[in-house]
């Protein structure tokens, strides 16, 4: 059995869905899962990571774990002690969702330092451990939902600079492949896109997706920050604005490791908008 934490999020419901088609058994955990949020059939549980103890009957009889490395909503917790209801449980494999930041931002105190720590804590943990570290995710652009619903507009800073945005799906995806397979103990993938996008081309993408025009508006630094900070802790927000403002070129490198791990190529933004265009109409 594998448990999901994260499940309702943009990773972890492509995730069980990925696993639930593969004929796995699967415990999806979130505050608020509910029957909707989960493919028919599969197992849900109400936790608040916050309370390692609570997990305690989800890990009975698992085998793997699929953990957050944190985030804006987990940030604040002891990955110690999920590590260790876990492997209590009997979970042998542990597959971390964490960020590229982690190496190409080490001094940042929310991406690199952090990040880091819960790295080693999986390092540490004596389980089989695989690390996830994406770049950006194509679905930060549902931030542009009600501006393009109402107003056909999309607003952002550094209208012109490129990243290769990953699509949530093919994080799952690998994920699942992690979870399921042996041959990742040990890695550590870098998943990015296949192409470097700008905010610009962001939002022509939603608007062919949606057959109408969306308008870019280019704001300045200090406009995204005010804007961020209404959702974001501070320190996120910064070291996010210094990533889409001025990456590094590690940080625009189009990793090979989704098609190695998939053997396919990872998913365009343009797809992305596509099937997710029913949150921009
Ligand atoms: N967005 C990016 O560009 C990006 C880039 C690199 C790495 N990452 C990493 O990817 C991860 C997910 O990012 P996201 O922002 O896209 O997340 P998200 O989709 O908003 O998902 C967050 C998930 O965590 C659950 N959750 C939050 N607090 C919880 C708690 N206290 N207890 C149990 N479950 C909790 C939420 O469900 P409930 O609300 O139902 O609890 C939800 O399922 C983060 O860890 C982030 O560091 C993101």
């Amino acid at each position: 059995m594998i448990v999901v934490t994260g499940a309702t999020g943009n990773v972890g419901r492509p995730l069980v869905q990925a696993l639930a088609a593969a004929g796995e058994q699967v415990t999806a955990v979130s505050r608020g899962v509910s029957d909707a949020a989960v493919p028919e059939g599969v197992r849900h549980r109400q936790v608040d990571l916050a309370s390692p103890e609570s997990l305690r009957p989800v890990f009975d009889g698992a085998d793997a774990v699929f953990l957050h490395d944190g985030g804006a909503g987990v940030h604040l917790l002891s990955p110690q002690g999920i590590l260790d209801v876990a492997k209590a449980g009997g979970v042998r494999r542990v597959v971390l969702l964490s960020s590229q930041g982690v190496v190409t931002r080490p001094q940042s105190p929310s991406h690199g330092r952090m990040g880091r720590s819960i790295e080693d804590a999986i390092r540490q943990s004596g389980m089989d451990w695989t690390i996830l570290r994406p770049g950006g995710f194509a679905s930060n652009a549902f931030a542009w939902a009600e501006t393009i619903r109402t107003r056909r507009t999309a607003a952002a800073p550094f209208g012109d600079t490129g990243l290769p945005w990953i699509d949530p799906a093919d994080i799952g995806e690998v994920a699942a492949a992690a979870l399921r397979e042996d041959g990742h103990a040990g890695q550590a993938y870098e998943l990015t896109g296949p192409a470097l996008s700008t905010p610009r081309q962001r939002a022509e993408a939603i608007g062919d997706a949606l057959g109408e025009p969306v308008r870019f508006i280019e704001q300045t630094r200090d406009e995204a920050r005010a804007q961020m900070l209404q959702f974001m802790p501070e320190p996120v927000v910064e070291t996010t604005l210094d990533i889409i403002g001025e990456p590094t070129p590690a940080e625009q490198r189009i990793s090979p490791d989704v098609e190695r791990v998939l053997g396919h190529t990872p998913r365009t933004f343009a797809e992305w908008a596509v099937r997710n265009v029913a949150a921009f109409r």
